[in-house]
């Protein structure tokens, strides 16, 4: 037994039996094991309504609850229910809620080796050795996980399908189904990233979409597959980017690479979810014209309308690559006519690999204010699970998996202060002192982290393809197309009208935001702007005292956060892991600050106002 549901379902003590094989019969074991605990003296009735679909109702009449929803319906409101039941809260006496989105996609980055491309949590759940190995009582504890925030779809395999990956919708569908039969009677159906030139490996010389043999193949595929998984979500791809193969190599755009894939989906209600992540990695840094967040723009604004009405684009939160901070990207506002899902990376590639605490809820809502809930259709978030014993590596990245379920459930509904203060009471039940304080730790690690990594929007300063600790240049003379120039007097690139034109993308309003000395927020300065290092900021600082002053309070914080955890009452196989990493992140921290301000001090000349150690 894993008890992987510890983080915020420790009310359960059983895992859900494999005999049971809807969700409506998991609600009623899950009522079952939970109630006599949390709340003896309630009873709670399921109501089945189909027409609820995913939704669901709860009234209370005294001590009588009564759940309405569709057969998933039900289970989601059962879950919510007695978590609102152990954390607390009042239940209101009649309460209706849909979910916001569709699809709430979780995305393995799992490989058929039982590796994971920027895993921080272990090996593969799903995968060892060149194929299926997993263990199917942590599979259930997965699914229950993802229904208990409402997630419902799950791509079980890497965007980068390599060999022997492509056989998932080949030899090995029967091994896909009964990995879809164990989701199944969470809700959860799973996707599938496909390789764009699979056809090649079958005698076609090939993958050119407008070619009739091309799109035979993959219409039998298709059929292939749907008879062996007919609730299969569909296909997930990434085409045309970082050597992938895709339609570029024939002369044909992403529409016509994405609908003939999405038309041999269509007949068996399959989605076809592509990904936008496309720009040039063989860019000369000489170059300063070609601006790397700009590309996405380029490949796809101007065939917005163009794609078949089960096409999705996945388009990252940011331009870039799910830095420390981004602002949101500018496709995601200019296709209106298209399905959209936005992709965030709960795997804390950039933001310190599950050993450094980073919650991310306030990044969510941040770039949910300045996109509109209702832009997309979708949410898709690269996983941040494995094998390790505590799922998630960190005890505290639990809190960005539940987080993105309640944020795909309802963005409007996912406060950080609301998600943090939730997952803590259901996970730790501390005292009100201490709840405090974790949740406060929770809120701050990401300014904390942004502090001490690279400044003020500069992004990539990381170490070349690990992406943990500090390398101020170590993608400057690269090809990735991520440079911040910095010289003796300046840093940053000027994305305004002025300079690259990257501004321009967005409508008006943020284009003026982000255009303005005024109105730029000083996190994002040297994102969109080229500055010296004697440039006075609003509250008076100078650029390069900023950069000093930020690096030295990140370093101090993870000081105190460290005194702070050590105080705190966690459960003793937590706190081990929470202090280990603690350790790790306090050096990490310390090597940022020292490196990220002797690269600055090195540039500048110019002293900490401070007179705080900075190295030449
Ligand atoms: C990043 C990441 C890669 C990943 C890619 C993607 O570049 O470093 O490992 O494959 O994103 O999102 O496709």
């Amino acid at each position: 037994m894993h008890t992987d549901f510890r983080y915020w379902l420790p009310f359960l003590t059983e895992d859900v039996p494999a005999a049971l094989t809807t969700p409506e019969s998991v609600a009623r074991f899950e009522l079952k094991q939970a109630l006599p605990r949390i709340a003896p003296d309630m009873s709670v009735t399921l109501c089945r309504d189909d027409s609820m679909g995913e939704g669901f109702r709860v009234c209370r009449q005294g001590n009588t609850i009564t759940i309405t929803g569709g057969e998933v319906g039900l289970l989601y409101g059962a879950y919510r229910v007695m978590m609102a039941l152990y954390a607390g809260e009042k239940l209101p006496a009649d309460h209706a809620q849909q979910p916001k989105y569709a699809l709430r996609m979780i995305d393995n980055w799992d490989n058929a080796d039982g590796d994971i491309e920027r895993g921080y949590s272990g090996r593969s759940l799903m995968f060892e050795g060149g194929r299926f190995d997993y263990d199917p009582i942590r599979l259930r504890g997965l699914a229950r996980l993802m229904a208990s925030v409402g997630l419902n779809v799950l791509c079980i395999n890497n965007v980068n399908v390599r060999n022997p990956a492509h056989r998932l919708i080949e030899d090995w569908l029967p091994q896909l189904a009964e990995v879809a039969a164990i989701f199944r009677p969470f809700g959860v159906r799973l996707m599938v990233s496909i390789d764009y030139a699979q056809p090649m490996r079958h005698g076609i010389d090939t993958a050119d979409p407008l070619n009739e043999r091309v799109q035979a193949w993959w219409n039998e595929q298709c059929r292939v597959v749907y008879a062996a998984i007919p609730d299969l979500a569909g296909f997930l791809v990434k085409a045309d980017s970082e050597h992938r193969p895709g339609p570029f190599t024939y002369g044909r755009n992403h529409a016509e690479g994405a609908n003939m894939l999405a038309r041999a989906l269509k007949p068996f209600g399959g989605n076809l979810v592509w990904r936008c992540f496309v720009y040039n990695c063989q860019q000369d840094w000489r170059d300063q014209v070609t601006d790397r967040p700009m590309a996405a723009y380029q490949h796809y604004v101007y065939l917005d309308g163009q794609f078949e009405d089960n096409v999705i684009l996945q388009v990252k939160n940011g331009p870039f690559d799910f830095q420390v901070r981004e602002p949101v990207s500018p496709t995601l506002l200019a296709m209106p006519e298209t399905n959209l899902a936005i992709e965030w990376q709960l795997a804390q590639e950039y933001t310190g690999h599950q050993i450094d605490i980073y919650a991310m809820m306030g990044m969510w809502q941040e770039v949910m204010a300045d996109l509109g809930a209702d832009k997309v259709m979708a949410m898709a978030a690269v996983s941040n699970l494995g094998r390790d014993e505590c799922i998630f590596g960190h005890p505290f990245a639990a809190v960005n998996f539940f987080g993105y379920g309640l944020l795909s459930w309802d963005p409007d509904n996912a406060a950080a202060g609301d998600v943090a203060r939730l997952w803590a009471k259901l996970t730790y039940r501390l005292d009100a002192k201490d709840e405090d304080t974790l949740v406060g730790i929770l809120l701050e690690s990401r300014g904390a982290y942004e502090k001490y990594t690279a400044p003020l929007g500069v992004c990539w300063m990381v170490v070349p393809h690990e992406h943990y600790g500090p390398s101020p240049d170590g993608y400057e003379y690269q090809a990735w197309g991520t440079y911040h120039r910095a010289s003796r007097d300046a840093v940053g690139i000027d994305r305004t009208a002025k300079g690259t034109g990257y501004a321009e993308q967005y409508p008006a309003e943020l284009r003026d935001r982000y255009s303005s000395l005024e109105t730029c927020p000083d996190e994002l300065l040297l994102w969109f702007q080229r500055q010296r290092y004697d440039y006075v900021m609003r509250d008076g600082r100078t650029l390069i005292q900023r950069i000093y002053d930020d690096h030295f309070e990140g370093y101090e914080w993870v000081e105190a956060a460290e005194k702070k955890l050590t105080a705190l009452p966690l459960p003793e196989a937590d706190k081990a892991i929470v202090m280990e990493r603690m350790t790790r992140q306090k050096k990490n921290a310390r090597e940022w600050r020292d490196v990220i301000n002797s690269f600055f001090y090195r540039f500048s000349g110019a002293e900490d106002e401070k007179g705080r150690p900075l190295y030449l």
